[in-house]
Order: C-alpha cells, then structure tokens, then sequence
C-alpha cells in the first residue's frame, strides 16, 4: 500500500446542508434558557489552529501526556493490531499522535490502513498531510461528525480483519455521561468481536491546575472559545460584537467537568439573519459552549463496560493526570 488516499465523505455534511445544519443549531441554542452552543462549531479553519495552539500551552497537559503515553505503551498497542493493521480515529486533529503508531508500524515494517473522522477540514487535511510521511499506512478522510463518519469508515472495514477504534484526547469529555454511554454503546454496537477500543481520558487533578488549562494566562482559549462568535458573523452574517463578549470557566465538582461559557458584557441584541431571528442578551447573561469532563481512572473502566466492552488495559500518565484505556468490543 502507497498511495495517499483522503477523501471526504460529502453528501451528508458541506453544502448548503452544513450551514443549515449550524443555523438551526444556532436558533434552537441561542432561543433555549440557558442560552448553549455546540463545541464541535468551534472546529472551523481557525478554530482548529486556535486549538493545536492549545495543545502547545505549558498549561494545558493533555496532549503531551497522552503522546508520551503513546510512545511509552506503542509496542503493546501495536501488538493488538492485525496485519495490515486497520484504525479508526475519531476527532484526530492534526494526526500527531497517529504519526506516533504510524512511526511505530513503519518501524515494524507493517503496513496500515487509517481512517480518519474529524468535523474540520483543516484538521483532516493536516492529519492527511502528517501521515503521509508514512508511505505504508493508506488514509481515508471522512470530514463527519463522529456517528456519520463512524458508519461510513465501519462500512468500510475489511471483514476479515480486527481494526481498532481511536477516541483519544479526551474528546469524549465534551460528552455529557448519558450522551458519552450512548456514544460507546454505538460503537460497541458497529464494532465486531475481535475489534477493540482505545480510550484517552483526561482525570481529575486539582481545580486550580483544571482552570489554568481552560482559561489560561495567554487568553488563547479564551480565543478558541470567542472565535465561535467570529464564525457566526462569518457564516451567518451575525452582528456579534466581539468584544462585548468575555470568555468564563467554571469547575462544576458535582459533575466533575470544566464549564466553558461566553458571558454577555452588557445587554444587547444580536441579529442573526441567515439564521432568521435576533437574540436578547441580558448583561452577565451566558451562553454554555463546552464541558470537558474529567474522570477516575476506574470510572472510564466502568463507563465502558456499561456499553459492553471488555477490559484490556490501562495506562496512566502521572504528570498529566492522563489515562489510556484499551478495551474489547462487545
Ligand atoms: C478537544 C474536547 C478534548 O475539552 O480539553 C481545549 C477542547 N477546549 N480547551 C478539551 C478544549 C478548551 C478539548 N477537547
């Protein structure tokens, strides 16, 4: 196998129905008491570098601690694939930590087949772009939201041959825990026997350390966070005005997750035409963008086991306060 192969699954998701999809989205969200906004919207072109920018801030531990995980843990990960290993990553962002087994499997001599899932463009394309340095693992782009793009790739698999599903970064964090025992159990569901699982977790560590993460000293996720408001002016003519908006976190204990809110400085109206409505904010009034669960290194065990999977094994970053978890498909 040689050839880079991305390609995006269109149809279901850039278009005319994509915008669509936002503006309802936005309407449904902004009318709703409190006012909330989808996390997976703060994915556009830069959102997405806002974010690699992120996983570079000394204050932010999860993306250095999962990759020294990867490269401490590669050969027993890469002992759990088939050859030509077959993987599947959800929200990969920019692939490096792909390129991490990537490295590993081309150090091997084995060849791999890799698909990648990810709501932005930007960061399939860079993931595309990372991997192709390794001319032995072929990529297939499916530029979806995680359950489209997860029936698309499963539909996909080679019958034949165990693949392994990637879900790292703490992506599931953003899953309220009735909505991430759904999601598992969906893939549970698309996965076969044979097939397995790796789970990145974020764990809980200290509130102070948890706040520094999510609203740091260099104002880039407050950045991350706001610029979901410069893509509403951008895509739906909105009116926001930028600065009349400031970016709050909160860590909720009983539900161990960090809250992402952008608070309304002021009262005012914001028109949203390509959306058809305006939107009455009251001053202090907030909009809920984003929750980033943390858990115990157990309960990420038992969250997946509710969802029918197996336990394979466990890894823990201490530093980081990080957990990889391998687990087998129901
Ligand atoms: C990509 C969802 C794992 O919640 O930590 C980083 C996104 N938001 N800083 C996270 C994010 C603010 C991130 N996830």
């Amino acid at each position: 196998m040689t050839a880079l192969e991305a390609v995006s699954d269109r149809p279901a998701t850039t278009g005319a129905s994509h915008d669509e999809a936002l503006a309802r989205d936005v309407v449904e969200g902004l009318t709703s008491r409190p006012k909330r906004l989808a996390a997976k919207y703060h994915y556009d072109a830069l959102g997405s570098q806002l974010f690699e920018a992120i996983c570079e801030l000394p204050w932010y531990p999860i993306t250095r601690g999962e990759s020294a995980l990867l490269r401490r843990e590669s050969a027993a990960i890469l002992g759990r694939l088939d050859d030509p290993a077959t993987l599947v990553e959800l929200g990969g962002g920019n692939g490096e930590k792909l390129a991490i087994l990537a490295a590993g499997l081309a150090e091997q001599g084995r060849a791999a087949t890799v698909h990648l899932i990810d709501i932005s463009e930007t960061a399939l394309a860079r993931a595309s772009r990372t991997v192709a340095g390794y001319p032995s693992v072929a990529v297939r782009g499916h530029c979806a939201p995680y359950a489209d793009g997860l029936r698309a790739a499963v539909g996909e698999l080679p019958p034949d041959r165990a693949a392994m599903v990637l879900f790292l970064g703490s992506n599931i964090g953003n899953l309220a825990p009735d909505e991430a025992d759904r999601f598992l159990a969906a893939i549970g569901a698309a996965l076969r026997p044979g097939d397995s699982l790796l789970l990145g977790t974020d764990l809980v560590k200290p509130e102070e350390d948890l706040l520094l993460a999510y609203d740091d000293p260099l104002g880039v996720t407050a950045a991350f966070n706001r610029n979901l408001l410069v893509r509403l002016n951008r895509e739906l003519d909105a009116d926001f005005d930028i600065e009349q908006f400031t970016h709050r976190v909160v860590w909720n204990a009983r539900e161990s997750c960090v809250e992402s809110y952008l608070v309304s400085r002021a009262e005012q109206t914001v028109c949203i035409p390509a959306a058809g409505c305006c939107v009455r904010f009251a001053a202090g009034e907030t909009i809920w963008t984003e929750s980033s669960y943390k858990y115990r290194a157990d309960a990420v065990v038992d969250m997946a086991a509710r969802a029918g999977f197996a336990y394979g094994a466990q890894w823990i970053e201490p530093d980081a306060a990080f957990a990889l978890t391998l687990l087998d498909a129901p």
